[in-house]
């Protein structure tokens, strides 16, 4: 059974506590993973099977692949993108800017391959900071950390509208007169090599459906977050793990749509003020299969420019081992063509998302709202992803409310406090003292709505014992 927090401000009397929680069966609103109920296993077997009776197919799938990844698989994903990221308005500019093979990666899914990218295209003392929207995705920063930028990593505010470009234009300025004082002006480790360019900064963000807060960032603020990356030669490195689960936030439009809400930032990227300003580009996109398919599964794409693409694919631990989750890919390339997948995100997913989606927001209405939490993600017209954002009440705080739910109710969640950019010194950061994260994907349908109920009774106990 999960130990209730022995922490001394935790709770006037543990035992008390876990007593009551001992009468209770646990709920996980705090892990981030899909239900497993919402495991596409038949269609992974059929796949499987396919691909294990196919010698033409196993035989690739089995060996050493290509660096860039299985070829039927980029093919597959390019025309899967082109259809979803097709926007009408934008036709003009998308013909001439065409998702193609050649412009992806397979990958091992996002954190794998935000490794290899930092691998091939930063240098830890010439690449000057890792410029984070806060709150953010709290497992990127130690990937940050691993690629040697510990003690560089800087929070960046959003709003509504997505990151504060003008704390991000500051801070970027401030970091360029700093290189130009110490004398920071080529790479000492990583050496630019043909197949690779070293950026000054790095941008990391989840535009669309962010983990934890759930925004969905503007047009506007994107095109403007592409100029600033453009003029710093900055690498924005877009996880676009979540844009394919959308729905109307009100729970009785019926008009769903089934193209992306925004374009990506390698989008823009590809269309503002006539393209990418070199041959690089100043943005990726880090796709993923696991919010899918299945996480287990390690398969995932990235997108940026022909020679950025290129340049990914010569990471050396491609170049020695082939792109990762080659047999994966095999199995995944099977529910492409075929319209599988994309019957399974439309007729499956997005329905079990939007009711989970819907209940939680029911709960949250019924039982937070009143006591004075309050949805900074409230009235975005679209909502998707897994996860909703929440700021407390001013007397509570995230840490205590997730150690008494727990001791308490034997209830997950994620206090605002995980979501800050570790190591971040600067005067801009944020510690989300009094923020918490819900998952809807994970738990049972049936417990939603009873996990936040639970939620509410233990703030409201806490409110009153002040
Ligand atoms: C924003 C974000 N990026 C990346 C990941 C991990 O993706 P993958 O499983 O493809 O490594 C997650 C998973 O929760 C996420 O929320």
């Amino acid at each position: 059974m999960s130990q209730a927090p022995s922490g001394a401000n935790s709770c006037t009397s543990n035992d008390t506590h876990i007593n009551q929680a001992q009468t209770k069966y646990p709920i996980d609103l705090f892990r981030g993973w899909p239900n497993p109920a919402l495991l596409p296993v038949d269609a992974l077997a059929k796949s499987a099977a396919t691909v294990l009776s196919s010698p033409s197919i196993y035989e690739s799938g089995l060996q050493y692949g290509p660096d860039e990844g299985y070829g039927p698989l980029r093919e597959h994903i390019a025309s899967w993108l082109g259809s979803f990221y097709r926007d009408e308005l934008e036709s003009e500019k998308r013909r001439r800017n065409p998702i193609t093979a050649e412009r992806l990666c397979v990958t091992g899914g996002a954190s794998q391959n935000l490794a290899c990218v930092l691998q091939v295209f930063t240098d830890s003392a010439y690449t000057r900071n890792i410029w984070m929207v806060a709150p953010t995705y709290y497992l990127a920063c130690r990937i940050f950390h691993d690629a040697g930028f510990m003690g560089r990593l800087r929070g960046v505010p959003e709003d509504e509208e997505g990151i504060d470009l003008d704390v991000l234009e500051r801070g970027l300025q401030e970091a360029e007169d700093k290189a130009a004082s110490e004398g920071n002006t080529k790479p000492v480790y990583t050496l630019p090599r043909p197949w690779s360019k070293i950026y000054k900064h790095v941008i990391y963000l989840t535009p669309t459906f962010a983990n934890p807060s759930m925004k969905v960032a503007s047009l506007r603020r994107r095109e403007g977050l592409v100029q600033l990356a453009r003029r710093f030669d900055a690498l924005i490195i877009s996880d676009d793990v979540y844009d394919f689960l959308q729905w109307p936030s009100d729970p009785n439009a019926t008009d769903i749509k089934d193209t992306a809400c925004v374009p990506r930032l390698v989008d823009v990227d590809g269309y503002l003020d006539g393209g990418p300003i070199d041959e690089w580009g100043n943005a990726m996109s880090n796709g993923s299969f696991s919010k899918l398919i299945g996480p287990g599964m390690r398969v995932g794409w990235a997108e940026g420019t022909e020679k950025f693409a290129y340049g990914l694919s010569q990471a050396g631990s491609s170049r020695s081992g082939g792109a990762p989750s080659q047999l994966s890919s095999t199995f995944v390339d099977q529910l492409l063509p075929s319209g599988i997948l994309q019957r399974h995100i439309k007729q499956e997913l997005i329905p079990a998302y939007r009711a989970r989606y819907n209940r939680i927001i029911s709960a949250i209405n019924d039982h937070l709202l009143p006591l004075g939490f309050k949805l900074p993600a409230g009235n975005q017209p679209i909502s998707g992803g897994y996860f909703i954002w929440l700021d407390l009440p001013l007397s509570l705080t995230g840490d205590l409310l997730a150690q008494r739910a727990l001791a308490d109710e034997m209830l997950m969640i994620g206090s605002g406090t995980m979501f800050q950019v570790q190591d971040d010194c600067s005067e801009n950061h944020q510690r989300f003292e009094r923020s918490i994260r819900l998952c809807f994907a994970y738990e049972r349908f049936e417990v939603l709505y009873e996990g936040v109920e639970r939620l509410g009774n233990v703030a409201r106990r806490m409110l009153t014992e002040r």
